[in-house]
């Protein structure tokens, strides 16, 4: 009887938020490294063409400069070890249960983060869309005068509006030069929306008494996209931690198209897998999806036939660098080069000093892998925008957490990227 309570007054436990959510209890992260063509090709192909009918989630891409790192099944352990063995490659455990880190970053203490502004946003947590879409409601209402919450063209495959922010201290006349930052485009990067969310309450909150603040809002005008991709991103809170995809329904065992690879940049060329159900589909064709679409009516919207937006900031994580386009190919390089590699030195410096974190600078390929259909390369060549970054957040690697970063870290987080936004806003206005 004593038992039989117990068992009662657990399963009458409240269930957590996360119960629904697939569990990773026990897969594994491998790490391999390539030493050669022919086995850069072997675990090219493992990773686009998948083993055996299963598709492998990359957290690192196959290059010769640093190791693959994929998660695997308790199932398929055994059989995929074996296979790159075979293959005379020497495959190692990085992370023996990547359920832990989930489990760790639920347990940790929910302390309100001490802020030296007047917050609307709780920085202590992850957040759910609607409250993402709530908060940018509050910015407006209190601060009317120089922020608009706005809807994009289209609603998404799921039936949400994807939500964005316009700020002006110019009375929105549209004639001053403007940034945008695209955060969330990837699911589970969730400290991309944190971190945004954190530098645009911090903008407007201190606008009036912070000098850097007033000079990032003087000089620009702001258009800040906290989600990207927000089918992908409720979808990572309900039901799988790591999706990383939209979540268009595309028939059979189709579903979701990789956003970052949909864009009209060399589409499909480089870094994608023609596979549906890879986390590197590119889509059937280039801006084939709704999100992608938006974006570039509202880019299209912003520069009104001239080249008003001059900066676009991609926010990912994780691997900590500032990434320069392109990154569609291998030393292909935009005209103004020398000057988006100074501004983006110059970025991760004033990024380092705030709380000493190392982000490396280059171009996509140098640094990770070529991958076409990219939003950053899009906006320059497609959407006559002079500046593009993509920024990768903390951590720097898989066995600090991967996308599964500390709520406690969103307000370092966005502290370090405030300071680099600032950096760049001053390199951006002085560029002639
Ligand atoms: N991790 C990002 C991705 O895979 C890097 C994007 C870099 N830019 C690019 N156009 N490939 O989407
Ligand atoms: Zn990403």
């Amino acid at each position: 009887i004593v038992l039989l309570a117990c068992i009662s007054v657990a399963v009458a436990t409240p269930a957590s938020e996360y119960s629904g959510r697939k569990r990773y209890d026990n897969y594994r992260l491998i790490s391999v490294q390539p030493e050669n063509e022919q086995q850069l090709k072997v675990l090219g192909d493992f990773q686009t063409k998948g083993y055996d009918s299963v598709f492998f989630d990359f957290w690192a891409d196959p290059t010769l400069k640093r190791p693959a790192e994929f998660t695997v099944s308790p199932s398929q352990y055994e059989k995929v070890m074996q296979y790159l063995r075979d293959n005379n490659m020497t495959p190692t455990v990085e992370v023996d249960d990547i359920q832990m880190f989930e489990n760790i970053a639920e347990f940790e203490a929910k302390v309100q983060p001490e802020l030296f502004f007047n917050n609307i946003v709780d920085h202590s947590q992850y957040h759910r869309y609607d409250q993402i879409s709530e908060y940018l409601t509050g910015f407006a209402n209190n601060f009317g005068s120089i922020a608009r919450k706005r809807s994009m063209s289209q609603t998404t495959y799921g039936r949400r509006t994807m939500d964005y922010l316009e700020i002006s201290t110019n009375g929105f006349a549209g004639t001053r030069r403007a940034i945008l930052i695209e955060a969330g485009i990837h699911a589970r990067e969730w400290i991309s929306p944190a971190a945004i969310l954190y530098i645009t309450d911090r903008l407007l909150a201190s606008y009036t008494t912070d000098s850097e603040a007033a000079y990032m809002l003087n000089s620009f005008d702001w258009i800040i996209i906290p989600v990207t991709n927000p089918d992908g991103y409720e979808y990572s809170h309900t039901d799988d931690r790591y999706w990383r995809k939209n979540r268009h329904y595309r028939g059979g065992n189709c579903r979701g198209v990789d956003l970052n690879r949909n864009f009209d940049a060399r589409w499909g060329t480089t870094g994608v897998s023609s596979s549906c159900s890879s986390d590197i589909y590119p889509g059937s064709a280039a801006m084939s999806e709704i999100e992608a679409q938006n974006v570039q009516d509202l880019v299209a919207d912003i520069q009104n036939g001239g080249t008003r937006l001059i900066g676009y900031l991609a926010v990912h994580s994780y691997s900590q660098m500032i990434l320069l386009p392109y990154s569609h190919t291998f030393g292909s390089r935009p005209p103004n080069y020398q000057n988006l590699d100074n501004y983006g030195i110059s970025a991760g410096n004033a990024l380092y000093n705030v709380h000493g974190r190392r982000f490396q600078v280059g171009t996509g390929p140098e640094l990770l892998y070529a991958a076409s259909g990219g939003s950053d390369d899009w906006a320059i060549m497609g959407g006559s925008v002079k500046y593009a970054y993509t920024y990768e957040l903390r951590p720097a690697t898989a066995s600090a957490g991967g996308f599964v970063l500390p709520a406690s870290q969103i307000v370092p987080s966005g502290e370090e990227l405030f300071a680099s936004f600032y950096n760049l806003a001053i390199s951006l206005y002085n560029d002639s």
